[in-house]
């Protein structure tokens, strides 16, 4: 099996991180899937950005929440990352959404619901994802398992991953309990012996974040269904070392 290779919030490693230009670097690269974080606006626009908080990752403050999307697109995304990068803004998922439009890979959307549980998020991504990507593949993942099991009930159908930083004992029956076809581990878990036992009892593995080229390998070695990496390029020059 080859292991899937995501980019993580674009390609996060030398673009700023889930920006256009990071998203169209993934596709440059063709990774087989890509990685994104959503937000909700102040006037209920979905957007995409890692934190709560809009400080770390753009020249503003504050949270997002409490920005209309025509405020937060005065803010710069790109330039504190390098100048080369000044001008980018926040994207909104249709806006990524459209760019990906002929991107064959998978889109891994996490809906950011941990810290703050956005209403009705789970149905206004399904409509985007509908309205604006509906012939490649979307995958879905969040730390809140509750905002998982509301967009299950929403599309029966929605293939999404259960994100856990813990080990849970036998995880793979919470996993179909909420009726998820996949675990994205992180790294201590995902290279634990159980990581075939999951795979064996039909869940899909997906490891994050993996950037370092010896936990690559081993990740390689075990056959995991997937890794989530700042650094695709390099994670798939590493992955040519395995045959298939
Ligand atoms: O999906 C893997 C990873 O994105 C989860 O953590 O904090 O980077 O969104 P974070
Ligand atoms: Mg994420």
């Amino acid at each position: 099996m080859k292991t899937a290779i995501f980019a993580h919030r674009g390609s996060k490693g030398n673009r700023p991180e889930n920006t256009i230009a990071a998203f169209k670097e993934a596709m440059r690269i063709n990774s087989d899937g890509i990685e994104l974080d959503v937000h909700l606006t102040k006037d209920q626009e979905l957007v995409i950005i890692h934190d709560e908080k809009i400080d770390r990752t753009t020249n503003g403050k504050g949270y997002v929440k409490d920005y209309t999307l025509q405020e937060l697109k005065q803010f710069d995304a790109g330039a504190w990352f390098s100048d080369e990068y000044k001008g980018e803004r926040i994207p909104t998922l249709k806006e990524v959404l459209t760019l990906l439009k002929d991107y064959e890979g998978t889109l891994n959307i996490e809906l950011k619901t941990d810290r703050i549980d956005y209403p009705f998020i789970e149905q206004k991504v399904i409509d985007a994802v509908h309205e604006w990507r509906p012939n490649h593949p979307t995958l879905y993942s969040s730390f809140n398992h509750e905002s998982l099991a509301r967009l299950k009930a929403i599309e029966p159908e929605a293939d999404f991953g259960i994100l856990l930083f813990e080990k849970l004992y036998d995880p793979w029956l919470y996993a179909r309990h909420i009726g998820a076809s996949s675990l994205h581990l992180y790294k201590p878990a995902a290279l634990s012996p159980s990581t075939s036992v999951i795979q064996d009892e039909g869940l899909a593995v997906r490891a994050w974040t993996i950037n370092d080229a010896d936990d690559m390998r081993r990740l390689f070695a075990l056959d995991v269904d997937g890794i989530m990496t700042d650094y695709p390029e390099r994670a798939m020059k590493i992955r040519e070392e395995f045959s298939d």
